[in-house]
């Protein structure tokens, strides 16, 4: 087992879950998302999770599904937004072959809405946006081999320019 083909980092609704079921189609592979396999392990939402036990919790439960699918899977796997904060996570990432999937901060907001389902965007989308980008952007880009932007771009565009960058 060599881990996964490709994997898909970036913030939340840049399109990970699409384009990474569209990549996988078109490499004739497997799709798996370490928010799935939180939900499915532990019988909730992600949002509960982070209501009954907090972000910290939720966190330890993420850092151990990336590693967990990382050495599991072999096709497509996304990662959600904010599992680059770990370093360990970072320090085993070093070895994939990473894609970061961009956006601008007003396409951020479009896409998400008013953030409901998910939890640290509830209370002002924008400014919540703009502080999590300028804490995050630098990780993303540390550990992705090629950065995809997806402003203006559809799902199957944006597939064809990671495939691309492969
Ligand atoms: C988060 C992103 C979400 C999910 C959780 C926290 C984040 O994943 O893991 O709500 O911190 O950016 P997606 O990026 O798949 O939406």
């Amino acid at each position: 087992m060599t881990g996964p083909l490709l994997v898909l980092v970036g913030p939340m609704g840049v399109g990970k879950s699409t384009v990474g079921h569209l990549l996988a189609e078109h490499l004739g592979t497997g799709y798996r998302d370490t928010d799935d396999d939180i939900v499915t392990a532990e019988g909730r939402t992600i949002a509960e999770i982070f209501v009954d036990e907090g972000e910290e919790a939720f966190r330890a439960l993420e850092k151990r599904a990336v590693r967990t699918a990382l050495t599991e899977h072999d096709g497509v796997l996304a990662l959600g937004g904010g599992a680059v904060l770990d370093a360990d996570t970072r320090a085993l990432l070093a070895g994939q072959r990473v894609v970061y999937l961009s956006m601008d901060v007003e396409e951020a907001v479009r896409r998400t809405g008013l953030g409901v389902a998910r939890p640290l965007l509830a209370v002002n989308p924008r400014k919540q946006w703009r502080e999590l980008m300028e804490a995050r952007r630098h990780l993303y880009e540390e550990v992705a081999a090629a950065v995809v932007p997806t402003d203006g771009r559809t799902p199957e565009e944006v597939t064809q320019e990671v495939l691309n960058a492969l």
